[in-house]
Order: C-alpha cells, then structure tokens, then sequence
C-alpha cells in the first residue's frame, strides 16, 4: 500500500545504514556537539537555482547526488528528474521529509531518489559524486569536518549563498533570478574535495 511505503522510505537511519551495508561512526567524529540539531532554518532554493548549481556541478546520469537538510524535496527530485542521478535527501524535519515523498511518489522516482528523515550528522555521505549546502556559513562550519572525512577525492560540493570557510573554491558563481530586476541574487560556491 503506498502509505505503507511512504513510512518504510523514512525508516530510521539504522535501516539506510544496513541497506546499503555502511560503516558505523562514532558521532564525536564527525564535529557532532550537543545542540547541533536544526543547524537552519527552511527557505527553498527557486528552482531557477536549483537547475544552474546542478549544471554548475555537472551533475550526470547515474551519479549519487546528495542534499544536507533537504527541506522540501526540490533539489533531489530534480537531480533525479531532469539529470538522471540517483539522488539522496537527508532532512530533520518530518512534514518536510513527507512532503518530499508525496512529490516524489506522485512522480513515480522513488527508484530513484531516497528521503532520510534523520540528523544529517548520523547520515553516511561517501557514496555521494555531489552534494549540495543550503544552510548557513556557521552551520557549513559545523559539517565541514564530516565532509573531509567521509567524502571520496573529487566529489563536488555545492553550497547556495555561504561558503566554506577554510575551503577554497574551483569556482564562485553568481545567479541572478530576474536579469532585468538586477536581483535576487544568489551566489553558488563550488568547491571539489
Ligand atoms: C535553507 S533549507 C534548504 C532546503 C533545500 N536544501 C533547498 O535548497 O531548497 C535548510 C534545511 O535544513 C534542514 N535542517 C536543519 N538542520 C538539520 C539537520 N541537523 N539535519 C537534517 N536537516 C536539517 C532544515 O529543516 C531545512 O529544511
């Protein structure tokens, strides 16, 4: 039954651990503090953005793209949709991480694209070719740590509007959503590890 379904796709950590047979860290590893809960608040990415951060990064059919505090499900069912990756989101909040599976299920992508309902500090990243940041420069500052340690040389980070502080950019990138306007602007930082 899809209800059914829906719940089985949020299935705690644990069971997306063991599905995909990942290494158990230890959170103290991974720059997790006390508090560290919900790093940002939500605002949405205008699928404008979306699209040029994922042409930025070229993203690729067939590549694991990633989203750290996924919110409504907009950067993963595109990245599955329009660049065929397989796409995973990883978001605290659950009438978020819901909202995200009614997109995804009325699409008919949940082959393709994974909703975490978890604290992205408890989330594995190493399988992801791509990931994408739309939190603040505090909150990068927080998961930069974990980062560095699980992402494999070469993946691409993508972070909307706060950069990373320490990293150094391939490329910084600013998008305007109405060129007549002259804003909102929005700057894009892409980093590779
Ligand atoms: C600025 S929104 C970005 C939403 C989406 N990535 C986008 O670009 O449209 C940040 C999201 O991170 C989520 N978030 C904050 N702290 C989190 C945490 N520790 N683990 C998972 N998600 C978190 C928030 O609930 C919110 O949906």
């Amino acid at each position: 039954m899809k209800q059914d379904s829906l719940r089985l796709k949020i299935a705690p950590l644990t069971s997306h651990r063991s599905l995909r047979n990942l290494k158990k860290e230890k959170p103290e590893n991974l720059g997790r503090k006390e508090g560290n809960l919900f790093i940002a608040p939500f605002v949405a990415s205008p699928l404008r953005v979306v699209r040029q951060m994922l042409t930025l990064a070229e993203l690729k059919k067939g590549e694991v793209f990633y989203d750290l505090g996924s919110g409504d499900g907009r950067t993963v069912i595109m990245a599955a949709s329009e660049f065929g990756a397989r796409a995973v989101g990883v978001e605290l909040r659950e009438d978020l991480a819901k909202k995200a599976l009614s997109a995804i299920y009325e699409l008919g992508i949940e082959d393709q694209v994974t909703i975490v309902q978890n604290d992205l500090f408890d989330v594995d990243v190493s399988p992801a070719n791509v990931l994408f940041l739309y939190l603040t420069t505090s909150a990068n500052d927080k998961v930069k740590r974990k980062l560095e340690k699980e992402l494999k040389p070469g993946t691409r980070v993508i972070s909307h509007d706060y950069e990373i502080l320490g990293w150094k950019p391939l490329k910084t990138s600013t998008f305007c959503e109405n060129p007549r306007l002259g804003y909102p602007s929005h700057t894009i930082y892409i980093y590779r590890k």
